[in-house]
């Protein structure tokens, strides 16, 4: 009897109509699903109802023989799925249904058992937090194995100097590894960002019903050990309706795409003819449809591009759940498009861009010519003056002037002759003319963090035992 009943519901549109007069309109109908989305979502909400049918088991509501039935009705929906074989069908609004749906055709007796003890609103939520998880892994990874690029850059080019810049002026001599480096520093963050959103994603919130809890004996621990979740929610009604795990995944998507922006347009800069410090591989450039010339870096620009769609997939989550009652509101369903979207973007980016700065080519005449220009070693000349004892307010204020009379002579700091020198201030000596050479200005910074190429040695040291750990910590994540 009971089989035939199920048929009945099922053919309805939707599995949940029983109090309904009407099916739901096309329009209806369209305009509430959610598939094309969520259909990403089907192997984790597989092992979601793996884990809870487990549970079912244990609370007696599905005998062991159904249990074995039911899963491995679901593990062949897998199959399914992945050998492109599984029929998604829009009637059934989302990929919970539409599993649902298949796993009731595979298994008539029982299918209709599995949703016992479960609403699709911590469904969604524990489905959603997989997939959170899920991609922080291939995320983070892409942040290691970019890092460890950055690094490798950085160690054949300790010795390469580059001009600094502050307000996009030449500000003082760097290396270039330094340069590099400093991004090397902002991924590093970003993946110490992605390690924290995976504490907050990692909380399961099966169990938490509609939004009160469920009347059936549900091992909440047994499910949480299945999927691999370090602890469950403690609030069946925050359960169903936090989204805080998918804010912080976005916000921290939204600062390495911020990070891999203001990369990108560095090298956009660098590979200018003004420029000319970077050469791309031609893979990552194309031409123009009129101009035969052209070698366009588009892969740098569709990456700082991309990072506004990012930026405001953040905010459109943001304005989505601001205000929102408790609990589940269906407003909630907009929350994965701009999280998949974000997740992907970033993802692609990271492993093209690492791609380009493993073959990217640095011309280092270029580079040092821009050295050339000797106003860049004015705060060396400063602090030559501080060394010989005038106090440094009083040094800035000389070396000002300097400037500008080597401005005014249409001379540089380095053919300004020590008689002229001599001039101006009485603490200069011949030895002023050690200091107008790059490899000295680098050197010459004595602190932890600086430019000097020791202390590039060392930080690179420690990057290589960071990485190392990193991808333990990784690894180590269930
Ligand atoms: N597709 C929906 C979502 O992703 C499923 C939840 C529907 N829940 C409900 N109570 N109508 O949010």
């Amino acid at each position: 009897m009971r089989p035939k009943k199920n048929k009945e519901i099922i053919s309805h549109n939707n599995f949940v109509r029983g109090r309904f007069k009407e099916d739901i309109s096309q329009i209806t109908a369209d305009f509430t699903a959610s598939l094309d989305i969520d259909k990403k979502l089907a192997d984790f909400d597989i092992d979601g109802s793996i884990a809870h049918l487990r549970a079912l088991k244990k609370a007696g509501i599905v005998s062991l023989k159904e249990k074995r039935d039911l899963e491995n009705a679901l593990i062949k929906i897998k199959t399914e799925i992945k050998n492109g074989e599984f029929e998604l069908n829009k009637k059934y609004e989302d990929i919970h249904m539409n599993v649902e749906k298949r796993l009731t055709e595979l298994v008539p007796e029982s299918g209709a058992k599995l949703h016992t003890g479960r609403s699709r609103n911590d469904q969604v939520s524990v489905d959603f937090r997989l997939y959170v998880k899920s991609r922080i892994k291939h995320i983070a990874k892409a942040l290691i194995d970019l890092r460890a690029e950055l690094a490798a850059v950085a160690k054949s080019n300790i010795k390469t100097i580059i001009p600094g810049y502050t307000h996009f002026q030449h500000a003082q001599p760097v290396s270039l590894a330094h340069h590099v480096l400093a991004y090397y520093e902002m991924f590093t963050r970003d993946f110490e960002r992605l390690m924290n959103t995976y504490k907050t994603a990692d909380v399961l919130t099966l169990g938490s019903g509609a939004l009160a809890g469920v009347d059936f004996d549900i091992d909440r621990r047994l499910e949480a050990d299945v999927l691999g979740f370090g602890s469950i929610s403690r609030n069946s009604m925050d359960g169903v309706s936090d989204r805080d795990f998918a804010l912080e995944f976005n916000f921290a998507l939204s600062m390495t795409a911020l990070h891999l922006s203001r990369f990108c347009e560095e090298l956009i800069i660098w590979n200018s003819f003004e420029f000319g410090f970077i050469k791309l591989k031609d893979e990552f450039t194309t031409g123009s449809s009129i101009m035969p010339q052209k070698k366009n870096p588009d892969v740098l620009e569709l990456i700082r591009g991309k990072t506004g769609g990012v930026i405001s997939n953040l905010l459109s989550l943001f304005i989505m759940m601001k205000s929102l009652p408790l609990a589940y509101n269906r407003d909630m369903q907009e929350d994965k498009k701009p999280v998949m979207e974000s997740a992907d973007t970033v993802y692609n980016s990271l492993l093209i861009f690492k791609e380009i700065i493993r073959t990217i080519k640095f011309n280092k005449d270029n580079m040092a010519a821009g050295l050339k220009e000797d106003s860049i070693y004015a705060t060396d000349v400063a602090t030559y003056l501080v060394k010989k004892g005038v106090p440094f307010r009083k040094s800035h204020e000389i070396v000002g002037r300097i400037v500008s009379y080597a401005e005014n002579t249409g001379k540089t700091l380095s053919t300004v002759s020590l008689k002229e020198y001599k001039k101006i201030t009485g603490f200069i000596a011949g030895d002023i003319f050690d200091i107008f050479n790059p490899e000295t200005s680098v050197n010459s910074k004595k602190t932890t963090g600086g430019t000097a190429f020791k202390e590039i040695k060392t930080v690179l040291e420690e990057y290589e035992k960071e990485i190392e750990n990193n991808k333990k910590s990784l690894l180590e994540l269930k």
